[in-house]
């Protein structure tokens, strides 16, 4: 499938702008919508995302399905998620982690972050707004973002930003394209071997507030983490239920 790249110069939100621009359409082909100066950026649960002027990269990929269920959700969450981790450790050489469901992390800091509208038509998908944030050339960043880090304060590269783009996205869409025609076989097993402290003992804050210890143990079919907690009891949250800590 050909990919149109649409560069805007200056955007509220690409996530926006491409979810009003595509539903004139139906979009058959990729398009890529980017940015390097988004004044509204929108993160999880509505949270602010900060880009910065011109050192950071917006995208919003509108990636086209046929016969994805809205059941597979998951697999469209997981497949995401390895695509992007996959493609920035190919073009980067950094190593990095999915943080459930779908932060990007190296070692302790957030490197990027994911937000995914899947747009229905019937009960299938039609296509998804895969739009990601990643931290390229910042070299310092606000006081009230929580823990984040950039590719060039790890690498010590200054990337050109339209090219880093371009590479990340045709690695991101090759990446899709062959999980898909693999009927996203493995997806579950490849995603939980590249989770954020898989198997290992997390610090965790629950909805009431309360500071818990536990143990990755699984992200289950309805993309649930699943923690077993110190006192041997296994628990599954929701996206929001928890907060992990890094
Ligand atoms: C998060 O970690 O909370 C998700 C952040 C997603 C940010 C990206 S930047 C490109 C796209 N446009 C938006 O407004 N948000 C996403």
């Amino acid at each position: 499938m050909p990919t149109e790249y649409i560069y805007l110069e200056t955007v509220d939100s690409t996530n926006l702008y491409a979810s009003k621009d595509v539903s004139k359409t139906n979009p058959q082909d990729i398009r890529v919508y980017y940015t390097f100066n988004q004044s509204e950026g929108k993160g999880q649960f509505g949270r602010e995302w900060y880009l910065g002027y011109h050192n950071n990269v917006a995208i919003s990929i509108v990636y086209p399905w046929k016969n994805m269920k809205a059941t597979d959700n998951v697999a469209i969450l997981m497949g995401v998620s390895l695509a992007i981790q996959n493609a920035l450790t190919v073009l980067t050489g950094v190593t990095n982690k999915i943080k459930w469901p779908n932060d990007i992390y190296v070692k302790d800091k957030k490197l990027g972050g994911v937000l995914i509208q899947n747009v229905l038509k019937g009960s299938k998908v039609s296509y998804s707004i895969i739009g990601i944030g990643i931290n390229v050339n910042s070299k310092r960043f606000p006081k009230r973002i929580p823990n984040p880090v950039s590719l060039n304060q790890i690498t010590g590269t200054s990337y050109n930003l339209d090219e880093f783009t371009k590479l990340l996205s045709a690695a991101i869409i090759q990446y899709l394209d062959i999980r898909k025609a693999l009927k996203f076989k493995t997806t579950k097993k490849d995603y939980l071997e590249s989770l954020y402290k898989f198997k290992k003992e997390v610090k965790y804050k629950n909805k009431k507030g309360e500071i818990k210890w536990g143990t990755i143990k699984d992200v289950d079919d309805k993309a649930h983490l699943v923690i077993k907690d110190s006192d041997g009891e296994e628990h599954s949250f929701d996206h929001g239920e928890l907060s992990l800590m890094a």
